[in-house]
């Protein structure tokens, strides 16, 4: 931060210019020609959606949803009164039929996805599919606002192009943070969308938080001026980590399935019977926070035989919370929850 900075009011609903520009040239660097008009700088990708659903849709409206999908994703739907539409995807992705059909006949105001490295499954949509949902929801009038979240995050593949690469303008709301890349304490994030749509986001956002701390924008950007989209070391890390689990995992849990994805942040195990709520629970009470897939799913009992178990920890750290999970489902069941406070997933 320099002095000059620190002389203006400190006010920016749209965010910091140099930012929004760094960001900008972000995108056109992935193959998106953008310009900072298109940015509003938010704390965060969960910030950027709820404005954006506060702007596009109104309670009642219907909202297209991967099923599972990211749980913060459906509160905010849930909070903001939207009526979810889900449509499935799989260990081998989406299906594209039943997502053109959904459109079809359910005409929602959006649709929320996480094409890349989506989260939980960690699966990547081919471009070809990319296309034909952007044909779909031209035809249908929706919005599609997609979640890059995770886009960078790329372990086996090249990081693909923004999904709005292969749109026609005005049909694509993108969502981006910089909490996967390099941190989730930053609370720095953004949304690429029309000029016209990024001022009326940023007027929405006045009233709820005037605009982002100068201090974390200043850092956002020298973190983005470093170069290379993702905090150095982070992805070899990333893929040893999931080695590790995996390894790990097959050591003490036999029997459970999973893919390895081509990215992303987390194993999708498959315990091969519905009985994940428990071992979840109980692993609680052994210093283990693991999601199950409940939480992922946009209708109450399913997903019931899957953890989301993700490889975010250094190796020693993950072969030990699989053993301790290993402990906890030997164990009985769990102690209390009363102390443990509120849950949330990242
Ligand atoms: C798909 C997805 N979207 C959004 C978020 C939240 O991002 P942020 O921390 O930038 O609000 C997460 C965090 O896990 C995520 O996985």
């Amino acid at each position: 931060m320099t002095p000059s900075d620190a002389r203006t009011p400190g006010y920016h609903p749209f965010g910091l210019p140099d930012l929004r520009a760094a960001i900008a040239e972000r995108f056109t660097r992935r193959g998106l020609a953008t310009v900072p008009e298109q940015i509003l700088v938010t704390s965060g990708a969960q910030h950027a959606l709820t404005l954006v659903l506060g702007l596009l849709a109104g309670p009642g409206d219907r909202v297209m949803v991967e099923n599972p999908t990211y749980p913060n994703a459906l509160e905010a739907m849930r909070r903001a009164r939207l009526r979810t539409v889900s449509v499935p995807v799989t260990d081998t992705g989406w299906d594209i039929g039943i997502i053109e059909a959904t459109l079809r006949q359910s005409v929602p105001q959006l649709a929320y996805l996480i094409p890349d490295f989506h989260n939980p499954t960690g699966c990547l949509m081919p471009v070809p599919d990319r296309v034909r949902i952007l044909c779909a929801a031209q035809r249908s009038g929706t919005w599609l606002v997609v979640d890059e979240t995770l886009a960078d995050l790329a372990l086996d593949v090249p990081a693909p192009p923004p999904f709005a690469s292969h749109a026609a303008p005005g049909q694509v709301v993108t969502l981006g943070s910089m909490s996967k890349t390099h941190w989730g304490g930053l609370r720095m994030g953004w949304l690429r969308a029309p000029a016209r749509l990024v001022t009326e986001l940023a007027a929405q956002r006045v009233a709820t938080d005037m605009g982002g701390s100068v201090v974390d924008q200043l850092l956002a950007l020298d973190l983005l001026a470093e170069g290379g989209e993702v905090a150095p070391g982070r992805l070899d890390r990333l893929r040893e980590q999931r080695a590790a689990l995996g390894a790990a995992l097959a050591e003490h849990f036999p029997s459970w399935t999973w893919r390895s994805p081509p990215g992303g942040l987390s194993l999708w195990a498959d315990l091969g019977e519905p009985i994940a709520s428990a071992p979840a629970e109980r692993a609680l009470d052994y210093g283990v926070r693991i999601e199950a897939g409940a939480r992922f799913a946009t209708d109450p009992g399913v997903f019931e035989q899957r953890l989301r178990v993700p490889y975010t920890l250094p190796p020693d750290a993950l072969r030990e919370a699989v053993q301790r999970m290993a402990a906890a489902l030997a164990d009985g069941l769990p102690r209390s929850s009363a102390a443990r406070g509120p849950r949330w997933v990242a």
